[in-house]
């Protein structure tokens, strides 16, 4: 594919803006990137902060790393530091360690693999379009979006632009670099984080990804279940997995992602209760997820079926989340965690009065699903007086004193009958 044919939104030229025409100061990056960049240029290098690090320095916000890109190839950047390692398997990387355990990530510029590049039998280098070396306009036209292909060059302190990135960041727009269609198509986790992206910085989506996406939304199926749990979690971590998971059903991309799922009300409700909780400093847990998740379709079941043994409880948690688990080979500790956030909110349904209740009390799992069944209460899928008659129990129920462990008796050892006795 050719994403670099300009455009009419596509510049033929990068746009370079110096030092005195933007606001990112040396003193805003990190101490051990600035020095992987000088040292890089120092020995005659190209070397640029890229990606998401950039991006967030010129919205004024504060990136969680900073990557750097660089025209010196993996072995010419690890002659370079006695702290680096080379990793990756698809695309070789480098990997510099400073003391305090920081890590700096540096990646050859790369390119995009044309049909020249495919070899006569892939299966022999199945990743050979990962590794292809480029220049750094061909490295910012491989990239996903515009915002994230944007380039600070350690040598003038300029901004490099190569793909319109620095309009669509004025514009607070966010959009895909070349044909939405093709690129989704090439990697189709892109749709998933340009809802990400939109949802994190507040920004529109580019009106032909919003379409593109709603084509080709299939085709997220078809991605590698264990990058599709990791970028899920990242939406909890970022807090915004009410708002993406809503427009990711919207567009018709939710039930793709998880084969099937849908989203009702009270569930997107739900994950956005989550996502205040996690703003306001509390970590999200994949097992509250997964309850989050199923916490609606699990009590509507239950409606219907009158009063159930805990036993029986149990096992309907269990048979409604095993195949998600199995999907995205989540553990079974996660979700017997979840499995047990369910059924304690079973239990705290029928009310604190009720016999054998103010042993769940006390039970390991009682406090979880205490502040779980509070995230119901705040989604309005909870009562929340049961919840107010449950903390006022808390507050009467007497600690139980520790039992004391039965002594154990000692075995009488026989006495070794001695060689003389014998
Ligand atoms: N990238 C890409 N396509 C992907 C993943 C990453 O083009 N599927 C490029 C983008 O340029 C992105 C950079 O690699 O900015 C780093 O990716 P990542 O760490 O996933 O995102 P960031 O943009 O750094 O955002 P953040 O770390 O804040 O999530």
């Amino acid at each position: 594919m050719d994403t670099e044919q300009p455009t009419a939104e596509i510049p033929t030229e990068p746009v370079i803006l110096p030092r005195a025409e933007h606001t990112i100061s040396r003193k805003q990056i990190d101490e051990n990137s600035l020095k992987v960049l000088y040292r890089l240029r120092r020995h005659g290098y190209k070397a640029y902060l890229v990606g998401g690090g950039v991006r967030d320095l010129l919205l004024g916000r504060t990136p969680k790393d900073f990557d750097v890109g660089t025209d010196a190839t993996p072995n010419q950047v690890k002659k370079l530091f006695r702290n680096c390692f080379l990793v990756g398997r698809r695309f070789r990387l480098a990997h510099i360690r400073f003391a305090g355990g920081s890590l700096i990530e540096v990646a050859t510029f790369r390119r995009q693999a044309t049909e020249e590049d495919r070899p006569e039998d892939p299966s022999l280098n199945p990743f050979y379009a990962e590794n292809l070396f480029g220049t750094p306009r061909q490295d910012a036209f491989r990239r996903d979006f515009t915002i994230n292909a944007l380039f600070y060059d350690i040598e003038d302190f300029s901004i490099i632009d190569h793909v319109g990135g620095l309009r669509d960041l004025r514009d607070q727009r966010l959009r895909v670099i070349g044909d939405p269609l093709v690129r989704f198509a090439e990697d189709p986790v892109r749709m998933l984080r340009a809802l990400e992206f939109v949802a994190r910085l507040g920004f529109s989506l580019d009106e032909t990804a919003r379409e593109a996406i709603y084509l080709r939304s299939a085709l997220i199926a078809e991605a590698a279940p264990a990058r599709l749990r990791e970028e899920l979690m990242e939406l909890f971590r970022h807090k915004v997995a009410g708002h993406v998971f809503a427009n990711a059903q919207g567009l018709g991309l939710l039930e793709y992602i998880i084969p099937g799922y849908q989203a009702g009300p009270g569930t997107l409700a739900l994950l956005d209760a989550i996502d205040r909780r996690t703003a306001a400093g509390q970590p999200v847990t994949e097992s509250l997820v997964l309850a989050a998740l199923y916490y609606e379709i699990f009590s509507a079941g239950l409606v219907a079926a009158g009063d159930l043994p805990i036993g029986e409880v149990l096992g309907r948690a269990a048979k409604l989340l095993i195949p998600h688990c199995l999907h995205f080979h989540i553990a079974s500790g996660i979700r017997h965690q979840a499995a047990e956030l369910l059924v304690g909110c079973y239990r705290l349904q029928r009310g604190p009065g009720r016999r054998g209740q103010q042993r769940f009390v006390r039970h390991p799992s009682f406090a979880a699903a205490l502040a779980f069944y509070q995230l119901c209460c705040e989604a309005g899928q909870g009562d929340v007086e049961l919840l107010s008659a449950w903390r006022q129990s808390l507050t009467e129920t007497p600690k139980e004193a520790p039992r004391k462990r039965p002594r154990r008796r000692r075995r009488r050892r026989k006495p070794a009958s001695s060689p003389s006795q014998s």
